[in-house]
């Protein structure tokens, strides 16, 4: 069964996704991580990151392994490399490539065909997984996310000026928002959570809540 979470950066999806796997008992699969591994490795490889064409070839060749807790590229946790501001800056681009995006689609639908699964990113529940049990947009404030955001930069030692983060979210949601296949979008089935009132265990409460009762509904039905 897949559970997809779809929103912008610093809506909470992250840590929702992976206490409501923990609530449920599914596993859980960050796409964001995915791209965020591509551009690490294509930043080691000092590819420019316009050819397309080497994009995709890093994609293909990632020797990727990971869980809920931390990505390993070719046996090198990455898991904090990848949250850098410089591959935050480039991941876009990667992002963008349309063949990049294909490979990664097919390998979260081969991963997640393995079991039950909550699925965060941008296109999970329009483009990875049109037929999910149950969708979930989760959105906030362009303030509360940059707050987040600044608060999770700072936990993992990188000091960067607010304004700053407010100006680069604002691209990042243009960017990701005018992309042209897999782009941010909610799906029409999906059910939109504003995030900036609640707690994330409210959150989890309430999406918890969501599953079980459609889960309900079907096993009466
Ligand atoms: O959620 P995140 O910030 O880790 O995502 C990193 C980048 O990857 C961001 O620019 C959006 C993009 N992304 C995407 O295009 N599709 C996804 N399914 C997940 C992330």
């Amino acid at each position: 069964m897949i559970v997809t979470i779809d929103g912008p950066a610093g809506a909470g999806k992250s840590t929702v996704t992976r206490k409501l796997a923990q609530e449920l008992g599914f596993q859980c699969l960050d796409t964001g991580a995915m791209y965020r591994a591509v551009t690490w490795q294509a930043v080691q490889n000092k590819v420019d990151f316009d050819d397309e064409t080497a994009l995709q070839l890093i994609a293909q060749n990632l020797i990727l392994e990971f869980d809920s807790e931390r990505v390993v590229v070719s046996g090198i946790d990455v898991s904090e490399a990848i949250r850098t501001p410089e591959v935050t800056r480039q991941v876009s681009q990667v992002a963008d490539a349309v063949s990049v995006r294909s490979h990664l689609v097919a390998l979260q639908r081969r991963i997640a065909s393995t079991g039950d699964f909550v699925c965060e990113g941008r296109d999970q529940g329009t483009v990875a997984f049109p037929d999910a049990f149950c969708k979930v947009f989760l959105t906030a404030s362009a303030n509360s996310r940059a707050q987040r955001r600044s608060e999770q930069l700072l936990a993992a030692g990188h000091f960067v000026d607010f304004d700053q983060i407010v100006r680069e979210q604002k691209t990042r949601d243009v960017q990701d928002q005018s992309r042209e296949i897999g782009r941010l979008q909610k799906a029409i089935d999906a059910v939109e959570v504003n995030t900036d009132q609640m707690t994330i265990d409210e959150v989890v409460a309430k999406l918890a809540k969501l599953v079980r009762d459609r889960l309900n509904e079907k096993q009466n039905s």
